[in-house]
């Protein structure tokens, strides 16, 4: 093998991405965001050679006493931000957050209810995965009538069905969703499951960004035990996990074996310090940041609707997150669209939308697109841009060729805002 020729390769490949999805598109991937120079510098370091299991000063190893002090101190950091008693950053994932998390409350064979895929909720919330290789049988909320609101009348029916039926064990409540346009009825469930000691993670992986900068929904106020979530959404910290909780410090000190040593060995050092940078930047910006995502989002889906699609929540404002649904059933479906707008350097995902039937052909090419605006916020975009962004789309959608002009657009928002 000519390994020299390999590597430049390589090497180009990933220029080659840089370039492309740093520079020159517009990402409205609902689940990205970027990074600022600061918490990329934190990000490359000493840090991701080395082991450290155990708490910040309690370690299996040698060696720590850096990762110690940061680790404590963005630890403290969460904490303050999210005003929770407990938090841990172990988790290298939102998935593996919830595996944890999962089965802090459960046994197998016992049954949890959360969202379904239609619904908006997350694999692993769901039976093909974190829940079903948990054991655990899976029943869903039902939806009111628009598909993107919980019906609370028919879930607490649903409690105290499964409650009270000898043949099940209902041991706990999943809300929050990847496809999510408004903030879930916690605070109406929550006095219903406690009457059945059922316990209530809220994983917040889509809009955790939202919830630090108080404009969604507050879970651990509201009812939620625990908070699970990535770090990388709408928080625009490194990928990674997190679990928030006020639980008290001997019920935490147990739990948190099924983060350490239950799915984790060594928590990915280098993610810390970045985390610490994030976290220190939305203590300073995250309300101005939050403010604006949700007025992006809310804009975009009026000019959207200006330009003809159908996007979905219209009689609730379209959406309160960074998130927009629209149904794009009748000009092709969702992955066709999708790749005509990729062909213009836009960059966004197909999806299932709640009147949806699971298939092998829905799954291919679902009804829906998910757009989020999260990651063009974050590079100083605001209501003028979404018009723009809603242009280009309808035009991509008519496979008209802009993508020089989106490129040149993008090229004028090019540097991260909500940064020291
Ligand atoms: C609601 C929800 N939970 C969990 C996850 C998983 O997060 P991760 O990709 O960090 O494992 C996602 C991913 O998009 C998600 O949408």
């Amino acid at each position: 093998m000519d390994f020299e020729k390999r590597i430049e390769e390589i090497k180009e490949i990933v220029e080659n991405q840089n370039k492309w999805r740093e520079h020159e598109t517009v990402n409205l991937i609902a689940s990205e965001n970027v990074t600022s120079p600061l918490v990329d510098a934190a990000y490359c370091s000493d840090f991701s050679h080395r082991y450290a299991e155990g708490e910040p000063y309690h370690r299996y190893y040698n060696g720590t006493k850096y990762i110690d002090e940061l680790e404590e101190e963005a630890n403290e950091l969460a904490k303050k931000l999210f005003k929770a008693k407990q938090v841990t950053l172990q988790p290298i994932s939102g998935t593996v957050a919830n595996y944890a998390a999962f089965r802090m409350f459960t046994r197998p064979g016992d049954t949890i209810i959360s969202n379904s895929t239609q619904g908006g909720g997350h694999i692993s919330h769901n039976k093909f995965g974190a829940a079903g290789m948990l054991g655990l049988s899976v029943s869903s909320f039902p939806l009111a009538e628009d598909g993107y609101h919980l019906d609370v009348e028919k879930t607490l029916s649903l409690i105290k069905r499964i409650a009270r039926d000898r043949m099940n064990y209902l041991s706990l409540l999943v809300f929050g969703c990847s496809l999510f346009l408004f903030p879930q009825p916690v605070k109406e469930i929550a006095p219903e499951a406690e009457k059945y000691n059922v316990h209530i993670i809220y994983d917040a992986a889509h809009v955790l960004g939202l919830i630090a900068g108080g404009k969604f929904q507050d879970p651990l106020r509201e009812g939620a035990e625990l908070i699970t979530s990535s770090t990388h959404k709408t928080f625009f910290g490194p990928q990674g996990g997190m679990i928030l909780s006020n639980m008290e410090n001997e019920e935490w000190k147990r739990k948190k074996g099924f983060v350490f040593p239950g799915v984790i060995s060594n928590h990915h050092l280098h993610r810390i310090p970045a985390l610490a940078i994030a976290l220190l930047e939305f203590m300073k910006f995250g309300k101005e940041y939050a403010e604006q995502v949700v007025k992006n989002a809310k804009a975009l889906g009026e000019s959207l609707a200006e330009n003809g699609f159908k996007v979905e929540g219209e009689q609730f404002g379209y959406t309160e997150s960074h998130q927009l649904a629209v149904d794009v059933s009748e000009i092709g479906g969702g992955q066709k669209v999708a790749d005509l707008c990729e062909k213009n350097n836009i960059i966004l995902n197909k999806n299932l939308l709640p009147k949806d039937k699971i298939s092998a052909a829905t799954l291919q090419n679902p009804s829906g697109i998910r757009i989020g605006v999260q990651e063009m916020t974050r590079y100083g975009m605001k209501e003028k841009e979404m018009e723009e962004i809603a242009k280009y789309i309808k035009l991509s959608v008519e496979n008209k060729d802009v993508k020089q002009k989106v490129k040149e657009f993008r090229k004028q928002f090019d540097k991260t805002k909500y940064t020291f």
